[in-house]
C-alpha cells in the first residue's frame, strides 16, 4: 500500500496556462514520463507510454476525457488508464492531481524506476 509518505509532488504547470485537451509531457527525475491534461471534467495524469508500444500518448488527441495513441489510434479513459478498444489491452498508470493556488502539481511514488529510456533522456536535456 502506498502511503503519503511514499509519494511526492511534482509541479507541472499554472492551471490558466494549461491549453483545455492539450496534453502535456513531463519527464519526472527517477520515474517514467508522464502526461497531464486539463479537461472540462478535471485535470488528469498518465503515464506517457502507451502500454501497447512504446509511443508517447502526449502526442495523441484528447476528446470525451480519453485521449487517442497516435500511433494505433486506442483511446485511453484519463480518469482510468483503461483502454477503450484494441489494439492495447493494458491500463496506462494513473497518477493523483492536486491543485492548489492554482498550481498543479502530480503525486508520484517516491524512488519509482525509470523504466521509459525516453523519459530519462528527457530529464538529462533539461
Ligand atoms: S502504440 Fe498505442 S495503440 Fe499501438
Amino acid at each position: 500500500m502506498t502511503t503519503l509518505s511514499d509519494t511526492t509532488s511534482y509541479f507541472v504547470s499554472v492551471l490558466s496556462e494549461m491549453e483545455l485537451d492539450t496534453p502535456v509531457r513531463c519527464a519526472p527525475e527517477h520515474h517514467p514520463a508522464i502526461t497531464v491534461v486539463r479537461t472540462d471534467d478535471g485535470v488528469f495524469a498518465i503515464d506517457d507510454t502507451c502500454t501497447h508500444q512504446d509511443t508517447s500518448l502526449s502526442d495523441g488527441w484528447v476528446e470525451n476525457c480519453a485521449i487517442e495513441c497516435p500511433l494505433h489510434e486506442t483511446c485511453f479513459d484519463l480518469r482510468t488508464g483503461i483502454p477503450q478498444g484494441p489494439p492495447a489491452t493494458r491500463a496506462v498508470a494513473t497518477h493523483p492531481v492536486s491543485v492548489v493556488d492554482g498550481l498543479v502539481y502530480v503525486l508520484l511514488a517516491r524512488g519509482a524506476s525509470v523504466s521509459n529510456p525516453s523519459a530519462q533522456d528527457a530529464t538529462d536535456a533539461a
